[in-house]
This record gives C-alpha cells, structure tokens and sequence, in this order.
C-alpha cells in the first residue's frame, strides 16, 4: 500500500506524463476540434483534458494500488481488488478555455485521500503547465511551490490587496448583491480562469484571496489547492466561514472563501454574509 512519501512521488510522476503527453496537442490548437460531448462535470470535452486525464490515469496504475479515480471528464473509475483503499481525485485541465485560447495560465490538478471527502486529502499536486511551476502539499508537513515553502500574505487591507472573485456565471443576478460591498471596497479585482491555480497563488501570498461563491465550481477542480491552502497555513471555508466538509464527486459543487490571512479573511466574510431583507 502506498503511503504519503510514495504518493507524493506517483502524483509527480503524473505530472511529468501530462506535460508529457499534452506537448504534442498544444502545437494542434488552432485546428478544429472534434466535438466529444460532456464530461462528468457538465463541460465540453477536449482531446487535451482526455488526454492529460488518461496520463494520470495510466501513471498510478504502473504502482501497485487499488484506487477510485474521481474525473471532471470520465467520472468516476475503480481500479484493482480494493478501489475504496484511495482516492485520486484530478481536473486533468483546470482552466481549459485559457488553454484553447492560447492565455497562458491553466493547470492539472490531482489530490489523493483516503476517503472520497475534502477534508481527508492527504496529498496534492497543482501544476501550472504554462510556467512550469509545480505546487505540493502533504498533510502535516506544509506546502511548496517548486520546492520552497509556501507563505501566503500579511495583507489586511482591502485598499492594498489583489482579490480573485469568480463571477463566472449567467445566474451572477443570485450574488450580485453578496459581492456588491466587497467589491465597492477593494481597488484591486481579478479573475484569471483556472480555479485550482488561484487558490495555490493565495497559498504562496501573489494575491490576497479568492472566492467562488457561485455554486458553479466542482470538488474536482478545488480539491489538490484546498490542501494547499490549509498547508500553506492560508485560510478556505464556506461563506459562513465554516470548515469544507464535502464529498468529492464531480458532479458535486462547492461555495468557498479563501485568504491569505484570519484578518483579511474575516473582514471579506463580513461583507458578503447574505443579507437579510429588510
Ligand atoms: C474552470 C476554471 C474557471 C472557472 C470555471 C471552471 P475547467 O475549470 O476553473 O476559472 O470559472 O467554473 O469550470 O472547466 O477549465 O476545468
Ligand atoms: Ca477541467
């Protein structure tokens, strides 16, 4: 049975077979692309995310374990005598739009737990394809981006802090009113298309916060930076500031509110608590 140490190195070898794999379709994007319908997650299917996922896919079989593979793409598949020994839960392309598009920041996400829940991922793997970059966490032993340890940001001001808010959605009217406050107090706004790499950048402090409070974002693309986070000793709860206690499944999505510090992240959950109707 593998333990954290090995699954660590399996999760890199992972990555490694998804540059791998990927390096030849990244020089094919501007042909057209063959429709492959709707992945488990709801999203159109590209050649890229199926092939980043069976990279990952084929590279943990090599090992002897027994695992569930819990996919944005392919959904959910058992592997071996024991599938319900671990977890692997990946978004072989986090931020495929960006990919397609030719803007350079999009991700592979992998995390591995013991159980099929958020909060017992035990390793995580986020890698940003475009810069090489490669962030890692172990539970109880912190979290590193390209081997240096992640310290997320001191900043407690709206005025000075650079805050990701996703307002991705045709349904935005439903938390419009949420943001409105937060958004009226703070000068300096992103959103830059692959969830899984805006969490790692508040993990290592390049921005202050991010938060998806759309309802919209599966397990699958938060679960790798959700350890990350908390391993960078960063902040991530639900919009009430309660701990994420949620299945991983890819149909399952997910509100949160992360921070690079307990101030910061207070004074955000502050001004988007839903308000009550007067
Ligand atoms: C998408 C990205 C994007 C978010 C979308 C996600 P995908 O992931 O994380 O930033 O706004 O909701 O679906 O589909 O490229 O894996
Ligand atoms: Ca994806």
């Amino acid at each position: 049975m593998a333990d954290q140490t090995s699954w660590l190195k399996i999760v890199v070898q992972c990555r490694d077979a998804v540059r791998k794999r990927i390096a030849p379709l990244l020089k094919t994007l501007n042909e057209p692309q063959r429709d492959l319908g709707l992945g488990a997650g709801g999203d159109p299917v590209r050649k890229i995310d199926l092939a980043a996922e069976r990279a990952i896919f084929e590279t943990v079989k090599k090992h002897e374990v027994s695992f569930t593979l819990i996919s944005e793409e392919s959904g959910i598949k058992q592997y071996g005598d024991s599938p319900s020994q671990n977890f692997v839960t990946i978004d072989p392309i986090d931020g495929t739009t960006n990919l397609m598009r030719k803007i350079p920041f999009y991700a592979t996400s992998i995390a591995v737990s013991a159980r099929p829940s958020l909060e017992s991922i035990h390793t995580a793997l986020v890698e940003d394809l475009y810069h090489g970059v490669t962030y890692t966490a172990q539970r109880g032993k912190g979290a590193y981006s390209n081997g240096e340890k992640l310290t997320p940001s001191k900043i407690t001001s709206l005025e000075e802090a650079v805050i990701g808010v996703d307002i991705n959605t045709y349904k935005v009217r439903k938390i419009a009113s949420q943001l409105t406050a937060l958004i009226e107090r703070t000068k300096h706004l992103r959103h830059l298309g692959a969830n899984a790499l805006e969490l790692c950048y508040v993990a290592g402090g390049t921005t202050d916060a991010f938060i998806d409070i759309r309802g919209k974002l599966r397990t699958t693309d938060m679960a790798a930076a959700s350890l990350i986070i908390k391993e960078a000793g960063a902040r991530i709860t639900s919009p009430e500031g309660k701990p994420l206690r949620i299945r991983l499944d890819p149909r399952q999505t997910v509100f949160f509110v992360a921070a690079g510090n307990e101030e910061i992240h207070r004074v955000i959950l502050d001004l988007i608590r839903p308000r009550k109707e007067i």
